[in-house]
């Protein structure tokens, strides 16, 4: 039996979800709890090997299932290395995407069929599931101008355009809707302050 809580945040582009993550962890550690920040597609040696191949040069050279297993093959790495030792040791995981992110992307926007990709992150992971996930939902277009302001080498997702972003974003407000208990959507669209405050009630809730 696992001590710890695990959090995740999704969402597509640009919600600002890193710089979240970093102040509920502040919020957190100020409370007195231990806490580990952490990501995907990484979060530990082996994981974040695969995130170089998968979020840099240019889009479309593999297909959706290929993804799919790349991004599975990582999450069992960050599972097994990091997420289920810091849990066992009573932290507070919190991730910059998780599982959700696989239905959103490679299935919604790339059409991977969705019983598929439960069944293998079912081989790569079993039944682990966060406790809560806090969904950054914005327009497509308000997120990809705020990607783009962000610059360096991780490109690759951000380059497949605003139909594609269209999709990932119904992707992930379906999930939210079929797990309304676990998976909360949290307004995107405003300042840093006001979407830390949602986050952070949310979160209280849960611990
Ligand atoms: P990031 O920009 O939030 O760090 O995430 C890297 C990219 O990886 C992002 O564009 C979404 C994509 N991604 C997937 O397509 N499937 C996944 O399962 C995960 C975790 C991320």
């Amino acid at each position: 039996m696992k001590k710890g809580i695990f959090i995740t945040v999704e969402g597509g582009e640009g919600g600002g979800k890193s710089s979240q993550v970093r102040k509920l962890g502040e919020v957190l550690e100020q409370k007195g709890h231990n806490v580990l920040l952490t990501r995907e597609p990484g979060g530990a040696t082996g994981a974040e090997a695969i995130r170089k191949l998968l979020v840099e040069g240019p889009g479309g050279h593999w297909d959706g299932i290929t993804e799919a297993l790349l991004h599975t093959a990582a999450r069992r790495d960050h599972v097994v290395n990091a997420i289920w030792p810091a849990l066992e040791a009573g932290k507070i995981v919190i991730s910059d995407r998780f599982f959700d992110s696989t239905i959103a992307y490679q299935g919604a926007a790339y059409g991977v069929d969705k019983a598929k990709l439960e069944m293998l992150t079912h081989f790569g992971i079993g039944d682990f599931k966060p406790t809560l996930t806090l969904i950054l939902d914005l327009p497509v277009e308000a997120g990809l101008e705020r990607a783009a302001t962000r610059g360096g080498k991780e490109t690759r997702y951000e380059s497949m355009g605003a139909d594609f972003h269209e999709k990932v974003r119904q992707g992930f407000l379906a999930i939210a809707k079929a797990d309304p208990k676990r998976c909360k959507v949290i307004d995107a669209s405003r300042d840093i302050e006001a979407i830390h405050k949602d986050i952070v009630a949310e979160v209280l809730k849960v611990l």
